[in-house]
């Protein structure tokens, strides 16, 4: 797919099947994600690839988190099924660096061009994603599996996989209406 083509149709799918990214094509999107821009070459940076095995046990920590924040039996059931919805699902994290000229917000600004630039490339290779967060990201148990510091994040659960169909188009959003010039 052309950059500008991508750039201008980048889409979502949620509804995802095999195959999944592997070997180079998966090499492609982690390279993608460590181009991200990065104040002061930081790498504010990890992330956790799931598949297989990876995808129960990532259900395990959302499930273990919904039991620990007393949450209904209905979204108990529905924690461990969540990572199913894709064959692979990436956690990015963004992890906090104390440093003078680089404030927390552009640390997770840098890890969230990461998960986009993730999606991009899973795109431009013919898969397809969707990046989720939900309250999980946010949840301290959560947060402790992953062995997160106080002030890391977890800035999105991307998943991927393929999809057997194509993306609706959407109607362009108008710029105009988030665009002013200053000439
Ligand atoms: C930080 C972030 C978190 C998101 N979390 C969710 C989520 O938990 N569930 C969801 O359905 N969409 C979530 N989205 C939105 C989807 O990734 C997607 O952008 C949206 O469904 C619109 O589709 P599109 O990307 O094709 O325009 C999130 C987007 C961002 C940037």
């Amino acid at each position: 797919m052309q950059a500008l083509d991508l750039l201008l149709n980048r889409s979502s799918q949620p509804r995802l099947q095999a195959p999944v990214p592997q070997g180079q094509a998966l090499e492609n999107i982690k390279q993608a994600a460590l181009r991200a821009p990065d104040h002061a070459c930081l790498t504010p940076w990890q992330f956790v690839v799931c598949q297989n095995q990876g995808l129960i046990r990532l259900g395990q920590v959302f499930e273990q988190a919904a039991i620990a924040a007393k949450k209904s039996d209905k979204d108990i059931a529905r924690a461990p099924q969540l990572p199913m919805r894709a064959p692979m699902v990436i956690v990015t994290i963004a992890k906090y660096s104390e440093h003078e000229k680089v404030p927390w917000v552009e640390q997770i600004a840098s890890a969230s061009c990461a998960v986009h630039s993730m999606q991009m490339a899973a795109l431009a290779q013919g898969f397809a994603g969707v990046w989720r967060t939900g309250s999980y990201a946010q949840d301290k148990n959560v947060k402790q599996a992953f062995r997160l510091s106080e002030q890391d994040e977890i800035v999105g659960f991307l998943y991927l996989g393929s999809s057997p169909i194509s993306p609706l188009s959407k109607p362009k959003k108008a710029s105009g209406d988030f665009f002013e010039h200053w000439d």
